[in-house]
């Protein structure tokens, strides 16, 4: 597990792997590498890629999210695949049962990268695609596909993990 700057992140190769990838999907990063900074799992994955720490629940604001790099993509396929990590607002956890839920960033339409919109759903800028950060399921716009859902564990001191994605 690496932790980096979102400076450190442009400057390392972990960029141009993830950038390679997300163009032969036609994704632009520009929105996902605006988060403040980006956590990755190591490069090549192995049995020590999952679980990924992501942040720490007293890191991230409730209406918030971070974004990480999952060392395996939703298929099982080794990869570094775009992922949110979202503390929901209120009124949306009492309804999820949990404040914090994770996601695959790569739209099922055709590969976006999608974000957050405080007080509002998942957004994809491209064709206006909604997701609900509750479950992930397509509120509104062409996709025609769920987010994929990555597992998430919050341990004894509030570190939160990703586990692999959710079958
Ligand atoms: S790529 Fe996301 S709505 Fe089209």
């Amino acid at each position: 597990m690496v932790e980096i700057s979102r400076r450190d992140f442009i400057k390392g190769g972990v960029l141009a792997s993830v950038a390679l990838a997300a163009a032969s999907l036609g994704i632009p990063l520009t929105q996902f590498l605006s988060s403040e900074r980006v956590i990755t799992g190591e490069i090549g994955g192995s049995s020590r890629s999952l679980p990924l720490k992501i942040a720490n629940v007293s890191e991230v604001s409730p209406d918030s999210q971070v974004s990480f790099i999952m060392p395996l993509n939703p298929d099982g396929s080794r990869g570094q695949h775009p992922a949110i990590l979202i503390r929901l607002r209120p009124e949306l956890a009492q309804r999820a049962g949990t404040e914090f839920k994770a996601y695959s960033a790569v739209c099922p339409h055709l590969g976006c990268i999608v974000h957050l919109e405080p007080r509002d759903d998942i957004y994809c800028p491209c064709h206006a695609g909604y997701f609900d950060p509750v479950d992930g399921k397509v509120l509104a716009g062409p996709p025609k596909k769920p987010l994929p859902e990555v597992e998430i564990r919050i341990d004894e001191v509030g570190d939160i993990y990703a586990e692999g994605w959710r079958k």
